[in-house]
């Protein structure tokens, strides 16, 4: 669609002058930043991206046909989403990154916040003892030291293209404008109270009342983009952007330092690598919960009939759920940043403990947790980019500022969000985060340690090839969104789009709950309530209340198959 209220430019993909006048693509037809053309489900040959905003897609695509690879996209749409998708796009706070590039070995890229060096683990306990989640969640004492630049520049090692190419269309957009989808608009509408009381300097953010069709320019956030451009990631780790950052937190009562910012470092770990019914499966270990709790799950459901008891009967759902419950209990107690915590992977992935940990599965009834105080749900937003290029390299991209808009505070003068990651370290033993995700001295504050993670960027071999791309934003919801999208592939041999579409459910050990989105079958749910389960339906009045947006990638037979969740303006692009 076209608004006329909009002027109109395009950006140009431009190679630094040392290339040739060829390297101009897609002169005339190139991102229009004002066609917010929402595609859910395409096929491609050559190359596809999947990410939370059309723009953001068609930037990572554009950069694909002009000869980039799956990780010279996954650079472009994240800084694209940063501008055209300010509610978790960002530079302000961090993520994983998992890639499979052809003939080579798996990456896991960890650019997670770390815990401001001034950080202590009872920060954010009153006199009293009681922890204070406004202050873990909110504002300047929310945010841990961002990683996602230095995530940036540490991909750039796999990458083709120079990085000014893949940060102009972000520049451009920050600088030029760009429409604003009606979902967007709402959303910037419903938090300017929020904007107005967790900052010093007001963001454009509150400029007006938004409406579908308006125009966000953010001039502020291109010249940090540009300063990025000129000095790497010094651009943003020191001088003027870690000087706004460090007057910001000043003016704020934050605690982030120029040594925190100049000392923060991404880390490759090593992939964690399994095999599920003949595919093989490659995900992000710890500081992410995520890789090992899929493999949990998947593993404790493997020799189990899922197939033969049907697509959301009340049989699977119970088995799954009690798997959920399982590892979700694992995760309070045993995971946590590896640098800080011996995390014992190996040991809670066997088949040994997971045969175990179901000794005690009964089908015929609800298990059950102890009982603990459920956490306040909140906003919930993070995001996900899946991509694959034409010589058959997978990406997959989760990144987060943790709640919608992170901790709602803008760095003065440099026009982006930080985020309020703090929240996902236990501020106290049994006191849930945002989440609802209680956990313990693995999960506790320490001066540099990552907070632990629950999203699961993934991939998945069949015999050695390129099969799947997926990961989806969702808080703890984030596993199991990305158990049953593979579940519902590999066991109920859905289509991609059912895969991603079909209703989800989800069980997190405390609160002991079953939460289920709106369109899970009614009969289900009365014959699990029956055998003894607390269903509820998930969310909370005034939010969505819908589980994860998925972006799927899914090769087959020399075809991309590209889906965007309908849970959000989640769009495909490709060629
Ligand atoms: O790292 C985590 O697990 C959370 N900070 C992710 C937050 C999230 O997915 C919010 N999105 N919907």
């Amino acid at each position: 669609m076209k608004f006329n209220n909009c002027w109109s430019y395009t950006i140009f993909f431009l190679l630094p002058c040392f290339c040739s006048a060829q390297s101009f693509v897609g002169a005339g037809k190139a991102v229009d930043p004002y066609q917010l053309n929402i595609v859910k489900e395409q096929q491609y040959s050559s190359g596809a991206v999947v990410s939370a905003h059309p723009i953001a897609s068609r930037v990572g695509a554009e950069v694909l046909k002009m000869g980039g690879n799956a990780i010279d996209a996954g650079i472009a749409t994240q800084l694209a989403l940063a501008v055209v998708y300010p509610g978790a796009g960002n530079i302000g706070g961090g993520g994983f990154l998992v890639a499979k590039m052809k003939g080579a070995k798996a990456i896991a890229l960890d650019y997670r916040e770390t815990a401001p060096g001034k950080s202590g683990r009872d920060m954010y306990l009153d006199a009293n003892g009681r922890a204070q989640t406004d202050l873990s969640q909110n504002g300047h004492l929310a945010s841990g030291v961002p990683g996602t630049v230095a995530g940036l520049f540490a991909s750039m090692k796999w990458a083709k293209l120079p990085f000014k190419t893949l940060i102009a269309p972000a520049i451009l957009l920050a600088e030029n404008g760009f429409c604003l989808t009606a979902g967007e608009a709402e959303k910037l509408n419903d938090r300017a109270g929020s904007f107005k009381k967790y900052n010093t300097v007001l963001p454009v953010f509150v400029q007006k009342r938004w409406k579908k069709g308006d125009t966000l320019f953010q001039k502020d956030l291109a010249k940090t983009l540009r300063r990025i451009s000129d000095k790497g990631s010094a651009g943003f780790y020191e001088g003027e952007t870690a000087r706004l950052i460090v007057a910001e937190m000043q003016r704020g009562k934050g605690v982030i330092t120029l040594n925190d910012l100049k000392s923060y470092r991404a880390k490759e770990r090593p992939a964690l690598i399994f095999n599920y019914k003949g595919h093989e499966v490659i995900t992000m270990p710890p500081p992410s919960s995520g890789g090992v709790l899929l493999m949990q799950m998947l593993k404790m459901v493997e020799k189990r009939p899922l197939a033969g008891y049907g697509f959301q009967t009340a049989k699977s759902v119970q088995l799954m759920t009690e798997v959920e419950r399982r590892a979700y209990a694992d995760r309070a107690e045993h995971l946590g940043d590896p640098d800080f915590w011996k995390v014992p992977v190996s040991t809670i992935t066997s088949d040994r403990y997971l045969a175990k940990r179901m000794l005690d599965y009964d089908s015929t009834k609800a298990g059950s947790s102890a009982a603990i105080g459920a956490g306040t749900v909140e906003s919930l937003e993070t995001t996900h980019i899946s991509i694959m290029d034409r010589w058959g390299n997978m990406v997959s991209i989760t990144t987060t500022l943790n709640g919608t808009f992170g901790s709602k505070t803008v760095v003065g003068g440099a026009g982006f969000l930080l985020n309020n990651e703090m929240d996902d370290f236990s501020l106290k033993p049994g006191v849930p985060n945002m989440y609802g995700a209680v956990g313990g001295e693995a999960n506790a504050i320490a001066p540099r340690k990552r907070m632990l993670s629950s999203m699961s960027p993934t991939i998945l071999l069949k015999n050695g090839e390129p099969y799947v791309v997926v990961g989806t934003p969702g808080g703890t919801t984030i596993p199991t969104s990305v158990f049953q999208t593979i579940i519902n592939l590999v066991d109920f041999k859905m289509s991609p789009a059912d895969a991603v579409n079909k209703p989800k459910f989800h069980h997190q050990w405390l609160p002991d709950e079953l939460q289920v989105e709106e369109g899970f079958s009614p009969e289900v749910r009365k014959t699990l309530e029956q055998m003894g389960y607390t269903v509820k339906t998930y969310g909370v009045t005034g939010y969505a209340s819908t589980i994860g947006r998925v972006e799927l990638i899914l090769y087959d037979k020399g075809k991309l198959v590209a889906v965007g969740d309908y849970r959000g303006d989640d769009s495909v692009s490709g060629y």
